[in-house]
């Protein structure tokens, strides 16, 4: 079977994919275009993709021989689950490994928004640090602090792990309560309206489904806190960027880190020069451990398909 990757994973992912077939990997160090991706995988079984890869309804018609699509993330909303579904065509992610990752890099975000870091850097390194003073270059705290986690799901939980090391109580928004979470996290279910009232931080973790786009609006922004931090290690679009923009210039909210872009790569030009405001270049499972057990868990799934057994991780 014809295994065709769009981009370059580490290799003990491809050696294992080399094993059971023959493997192309797009040699280029970018994403590919639509065209591409039919031209190169018009004979192949297997794609292994990456989240830039939209496989659409009409990229999916145009593989006659596709049996998997082998997304190289957690997420999957780049892929037409409904369209993959239709054919026949199993589709697979890679969960579990990227957690902890994306956790720590979601405190590292809603830390360097919170104590304004970044903008910290820059004053420093611009020659403008005139010495520290009483009232110079104040942040909030998080000690007794409400962190607000919307999508209480694996990262979302690791994510109030962390949050309660640093002193913040967990409240969370989910379709439903997590009784067992409650439990550990000593954290409480609240409504989308109270999340948005009472948190001081709130940090997205939802998937980008038809409900969650752009659930964070001018609408949401003007019931948070004028003092809230922002967080989004999910998916871009569930915040409207332009939005965002004009809450954090106008003082509607405290401060925002963002790893995820509503457009992404492009990134809404008000946000670049925003100071109270974080930008990481979608890096949640950016580690060099993370990306290869990710490698190996995409390989497990092309490798259960050829051999025929179920995938590990089948998402249809
Ligand atoms: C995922 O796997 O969905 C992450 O966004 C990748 O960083």
């Amino acid at each position: 079977m014809r295994i065709v990757v769009t981009r370059r994973i580490p290799q003990p992912g491809l050696d294992r994919l080399k094993e059971v077939g023959p493997v192309r990997v797009w040699p280029h160090d970018r994403d590919m275009t639509r065209p591409e991706i039919i031209e190169e995988a018009r004979e192949a079984e297997v794609l292994v993709t990456m989240l830039a890869d939209k496989i659409d309804a009409e990229v999916i018609k145009a593989l006659p021989r596709l049996g998997l699509i082998a997304n190289y993330a957690v997420g999957y909303n780049n892929i037409d689950l409904e369209a993959a579904g239709k054919r026949g065509i199993i589709v697979t992610n890679t969960p579990g490994v990227l957690t902890e990752a994306t956790a720590d890099l979601t405190m590292a975000l809603l830390l360097a928004a919170a104590r304004r870091l970044v903008e910290g850097d820059r004053l420093v390194r611009q020659g403008e640090f005139k010495g520290a003073a009483p009232e110079f270059h104040l942040g909030f705290d998080l000690q007794g602090r409400v962190l607000g986690v919307y999508g209480l799901g694996r990262i979302g939980a690791a994510v109030a792990r962390r949050a309660r090391a640093f002193g913040l109580k967990i409240i969370y928004h989910n379709r439903r309560p997590n009784p067992e979470l409650d439990r550990e996290l000593e954290a409480g279910w609240v409504s989308f309206e109270e999340l948005l009232a009472d948190s001081d931080f709130i940090s997205i973790n939802a998937p980008l489904t038809d409900e969650t786009r752009h659930r964070f609006t001018l609408r949401e922004f003007q019931a948070m806190k004028r003092t809230a931090v922002i967080v989004n290690t999910g998916r871009g679009p569930i915040i409207k960027e332009a939005d965002l923009a004009e809450a954090l210039t106008t003082g509607l909210i405290g401060a925002a880190g963002l790893d995820v872009y509503e457009f992404e790569p492009a990134v809404e030009p008000r946000l670049l020069s925003i100071d109270n405001l974080v930008l990481a270049p979608h890096i949640g499972s950016a580690t060099r451990e993370v990306r290869t057990r990710m490698a190996h868990l995409a390989a497990d799934n092309v490798v259960a398909f050829i051999q025929g057994r179920r995938p590990p991780n089948q998402v249809i």
